[in-house]
């Protein structure tokens, strides 16, 4: 049981803070997404699997999923100080965005990532996610309206004892209030989404880091929330692992409608990926736009105009013609037969 209990912890990792400091608030976390469909009196099981809601990116007067406003968050210092990680921070995200949060080291992206599903207290401001203002309500409530919120992180956080199936199941089990049939159906489900459906019995020291990453998408999809939130989770990838990754975010999206904060510092992940982006400074956002391929106004921030940079070369590249091969260089037809 303290075994079980520790890899439970695991999945919620904190670099600022002993792992077993937060224990209950990040059980909660991973158990939220579970409780309404499972809680005595909820919508029926059946609603559970339902599709998620169509994307409103795009439609200026849709109300947005994730609306921070005002957030503060400082940090207390040993040395008695106290540190501002975000400062008065005011963002809105709207239904099947894919939204990329960019900056340097220590700027605030992951504290502000944390923020949205409440695994940090803002220290003022207020956080709506599907309409609900999270800082108000009760442990119980918040760990309903958590339903709605998945996350990943860089070094993926499986339960390394548990199989693929185990892990994706994890959070459906615990509470016990969904047939067998119903859990395994799910699961296989997740599986299929994120292309891992063979995999369903092994175990996580058997997969690649991609794969470890799927699983993990898949095992934060389970519940479907709408909104999914990405820690950095291709930092751990080789280029060719996280391309598939992001396609698979990208599929992800496009398939089911799941709102995506990803924070990165890999801007090729924000040009590929995202379609608006928000850069902080010490805990500031000082820009935010959409990441389109003729922008319309110049850049503020050095990061913004390497966003435009890249996006304006991928669009030369995409209209450039091939040149043909110089004759030197064309392959003998007993040559194409070996290509
Ligand atoms: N629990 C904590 N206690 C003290 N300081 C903290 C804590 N959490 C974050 N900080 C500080 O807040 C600042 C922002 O941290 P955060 O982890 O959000 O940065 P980040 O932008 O995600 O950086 P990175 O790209 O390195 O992951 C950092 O200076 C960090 O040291
Ligand atoms: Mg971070």
């Amino acid at each position: 049981m303290r075994n079980a209990q520790s890899e439970v912890l695991c999945v919620f990792p904190h670099k600022h803070e002993p792992i077993c400091s937060f224990p209950f608030d990040a059980f909660v976390f991973i158990l939220g997404p579970f409780s309404r469909t499972f809680a005595a009196g909820s919508a029926p099981a059946a609603a559970f699997f339902m599709s998620n809601p169509p994307s409103d990116a795009g439609r200026g007067n849709a109300q947005p999923v994730i609306r921070l406003q005002s957030v503060q968050k400082s940090f207390a210092l040993p040395s008695g100080e106290v540190f501002d990680a975000v400062q008065s921070l005011s963002l809105d995200i709207h239904q099947g965005d894919v939204f990329g949060l960019i900056g340097k080291s220590g700027a605030g992206k992951s504290t502000l990532l944390r923020l949205i599903n409440l695994l940090e207290r803002p220290d003022a401001g207020q956080v709506f996610v599907g309409g609900r203002d999270l800082t108000t309500l009760s442990r119980r409530e918040l760990r309903d309206t958590r339903q709605n919120i998945g996350m990943i992180f860089q070094q993926f956080n499986l339960l390394q004892n548990a199989t693929v199936f185990d892990n994706v199941a994890f959070p459906l089990k615990i509470h016990g209030r969904h047939s067998r049939a119903e859990i395994d159906a799910r699961v296989r489900e997740c599986l299929a989404l994120v292309g891992l459906a063979e995999k369903i019995d092994t175990y996580p020291a058997q997969l690649s880091g991609g794969q470890k990453q799927r699983v993990a998408i898949a095992r934060a999809l389970a519940p479907r929330p709408q909104v999914l939130l990405c820690d950095e989770p291709t930092s751990a990838l080789d280029t060719e692992t996280t391309r598939a990754l992001l396609e698979t975010l990208r599929d992800i999206n496009q398939k089911i409608g799941v709102t995506i904060v990803i924070v990165t510092h890999e801007l090729s992940v924000v040009e590929v990926l995202c379609r608006n982006v928000a850069i902080l400074e010490k805990g500031r956002l000082v820009e935010q736009f959409a990441v389109v391929d003729a922008p319309s106004e110049e850049r503020k921030t050095a990061l913004g105009r390497e966003i435009d940079e890249l996006v304006r070369r991928r669009e030369r590249e995409a209209r450039e013609p091939i040149a043909p091969r110089p004759p030197s260089l064309q392959r003998s037809p007993q040559e194409v037969a070996y290509v």
